[in-house]
């Protein structure tokens, strides 16, 4: 008779432990123990035949450096965030809230790849096929190498993997398959943990791409174990705002690339489709003449993106100013709010303050403080900033305007996007753009002259 043994498993992290606990001792959350049934004797951990995963020692000398070819998934954007395509033998994990798109986002992988090189098996452990299908049928012309499955028990899954000979799986989602070897549901912690080693031994093992999705949970972080964050090689986020068409793919980490990039997209009538130039996108809607409105350049990854960043101040109709951001972190602007009443003599500890960046995007480098001061005086003293210029600078505590990394490749962008002017740090400049007029500023007080005129 196999024995199992109850244990109680943080659904945060992963933490294990005999008996429930209050409090995790690993990551500190409160209440998020729950009961796991532990897995059987001789159950998932030898699931997968030795000889497919198993590796011996060897010089490392002897190893080949040389990069397989990775499959490109016919969305640049995709592409970029990816680090150049999917790499055979990695498992990517996308994660998103319902409704966002990402079953049709790798439907629409999968219909590509399988297209040009390679069989797809695309395993949906939430949708019939008939459902899938329909999906598809949006999407434009359908590939015969495209095989699909309603499944979600993981040992028939990665019989059918091997059997199809496919070389890109996707699995939809990780939190709907289940090891028959152990007792727990679908979707707990042991299952998610155990399906998600199971999957990365076999793409390991076999060198077979595998497309994870999960589920967030309402904070928004991927549901299940840390640990599944862990074991894959990359993962994605895929947000936006629902009631918005644009969708944001976020990489968070990436073992092939870089973990900085965002890609985006349009949720159409036919799918996704990419959006190639995001400033445009990103500035189509600002209002012109506005206070309160200013534009930045910022850096996502590799790439420049112009941003609109809108700021709201006024007299605090209740006893304590209320402060809010959306896209930026609160307490930067807490901070640069501070830095305007000492170092600039604006009065707004007795104001409300709103904050937002639009299109639903999240900047998070330092080269946009200038813009968030900028915004925030302009909107205080009801003087719109000049439409045609872009800012860019990090603000000291000072009230100092500091330098900030490759800002030819940002005010290129701006050039390219129509502005003819930029507000940039004074410090270590030493460029010139053909068709734009740089302002070099030293402080705050000398750039919110030069931009609220
Ligand atoms: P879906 O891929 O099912 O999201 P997820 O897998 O993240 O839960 O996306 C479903 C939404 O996208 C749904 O609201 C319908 C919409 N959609 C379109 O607008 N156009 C399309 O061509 C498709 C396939 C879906
Ligand atoms: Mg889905």
């Amino acid at each position: 008779m196999p024995r199992t043994r109850a244990v109680y498993a943080c659904q945060q992290c992963g933490h294990e432990s005999p008996r429930w606990l209050g409090r995790c001792p690993e990551c500190g959350e409160w209440n998020t123990f729950v009961e796991e049934v532990e897995r059987r004797e001789g159950g998932t951990r030898t699931f997968l035949p030795r000889e497919l995963t198993a590796d011996s020692p060897r010089p490392l000398v002897e190893v080949s450096s040389q990069e397989v070819e990775r499959y490109r998934t016919g969305f640049g954007e995709l592409d970029r965030v990816l680090g150049g395509g999917v790499v055979p033998g990695s498992l990517v994990l996308l994660g998103g809230d319902p409704g966002i798109g990402k079953s049709t986002l790798l439907l629409q992988v999968s219909n590509h790849i399988s297209s040009h090189r390679e069989t797809v098996l695309y395993v949906s452990g939430e949708e019939s096929p008939t459902q899938t299908r329909m999906r598809a049928d949006r999407l434009g012309p359908l590939a015969d190498r495209l095989l699909v499955m309603s499944e979600s028990n993981l040992e028939t899954i990665c019989q059918h993997i091997g059997a199809s000979g496919a070389r890109l799986v996707v699995v939809d989602s990780i939190q709907s398959v289940y090891l028959s070897a152990l007792d727990s549901p679908p979707g707990s912690v042991a299952q998610v943990r155990e399906c998600a080693g199971t999957l990365l031994r076999l793409a390991k093992g076999q060198g077979v791409a595998v497309l994870l999705v999960g589920h967030v949970t309402k904070a928004g972080e991927l549901a299940g174990p840390r640990v599944l964050e862990h074991a894959v090689d990359t993962v994605l986020y895929f947000e936006g705002e629902r009631h918005q068409s644009y969708r944001i793919l976020r990489g968070v980490k990436n073992r092939f690339g870089s973990c900085h990039e965002i890609g985006i997209f349009e949720m159409g009538e036919a799918g996704l489709v990419e959006v190639p130039n995001p400033s445009q996108v990103l500035l189509a809607e600002r209002p012109e003449g506005a206070a309160g409105s200013v534009v930045v350049s910022t850096l996502e990854g590799t790439r420049p993106i112009l941003v609109e960043i809108q700021a709201l101040v006024g007299p605090a109709t209740l006893g304590i100013p209320r402060r809010t951001a959306s896209g930026v972190d609160q307490s930067r602007v807490a901070l640069l709010l501070a830095v305007l009443e000492k170092r600039c003599g604006l009065h707004l500890s007795d104001h409300d303050a709103f904050l937002k960046i639009t299109g639903g995007v999240h900047v998070e480098e330092p080269a946009v403080d200038l813009g968030i001061a900028v915004a925030l005086a302009s909107s205080f003293r009801e003087i719109p900033a000049d439409s045609g210029t872009v800012v860019v600078g990090e603000v000291g505590l000072a009230g100092e305007i500091r330098s900030v990394n490759r800002l030819e490749q940002r005010l290129r962008e701006a050039v390219r996007m129509g502005f003819r002017r930029c507000v940039v740090p004074a410090v270590g400049l030493n460029l010139a753009i053909p068709g734009l007029e740089v302002v070099a500023v030293r402080t705050l007080d000398e750039a919110l002259g030069a931009v609220l005129v």
